[in-house]
């Protein structure tokens, strides 16, 4: 089959195509459909039926990610192996998680942003990461999600249409990133200098 993909989406590698767990879809809309049910039941299993009081952990990330995406890819709650244009190198994954977890644990318990701040922060440093090697965008707008549900708030709306294929809102959305990664080039280049 022959993968589209909307602006600003992760191509996957031939390795990680061979990954499809389902052998019946052939077309990309077959496959939409597919990872949608999968996460649907995904976000039943979140919301639903479990408390996830230490969600800000590594563990918790990689489990999430393999109940949106396990009925999918073999790959489902591995971290990637290979370079892409957005991310940090794979070698430096589990580290910058792990201090983005640890950041954001301390930036709840000492409201150190107003919450709604913590958590779209939360959400650029994840896709910032870009842990896996597809589903970032769906699966760090789901943690950040839960992070507002824990703390008792209303989920996101992300703009009240869907994100996943190409349309003016995902338009908007990919722009603000670029643009948020943009500024934070900058601040790090200046404050770093040649040295970062
Ligand atoms: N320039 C960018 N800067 C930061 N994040 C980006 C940028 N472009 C795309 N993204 C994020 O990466 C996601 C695409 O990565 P991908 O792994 O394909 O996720 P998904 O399959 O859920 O769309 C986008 O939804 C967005 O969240
Ligand atoms: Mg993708």
């Amino acid at each position: 089959m022959k993968f589209e993909y909307a602006h600003g989406a992760t191509p996957l590698d031939p390795d990680e195509i061979a990954g499809l767990i389902p052998l019946h879809i052939t077309t990309q809309s077959q496959l939409n459909e597919w990872e949608a049910a999968n996460i649907l039941k995904a976000e039943n299993w979140l919301f639903l039926h479990s408390n996830h009081r230490n969600f800000l952990t590594i563990e918790f990330t990689k489990l999430l990610h393999t109940k949106m995406f396990g009925d999918t890819w073999i790959w489902a709650g591995q971290f990637r192996t290979t370079e892409r244009n957005i991310g940090v190198s794979p070698f430096k994954i589990t580290t910058d998680l792990n201090n983005l977890l640890e950041d954001v644990r301390y930036q709840i318990i000492h409201k150190s942003f107003p919450l709604d701040e913590i958590a779209y922060r939360f959400h650029h440093r994840l896709v910032a990461v870009h842990p896996f090697p597809n589903g970032n965008g769906r699966h760090a707008r789901l943690m950040t999600d839960l992070l507002l549900i824990q703390a008792g708030q209303a989920r996101f709306t992300w703009g009240k249409q869907k994100l996943e294929g190409e349309g003016p809102i995902r338009k908007q959305y990919i722009e603000a990133l670029t643009n948020c990664m943009i500024v934070i080039f900058a601040l790090t280049y200046l404050k770093n200098g040649k040295n970062w």
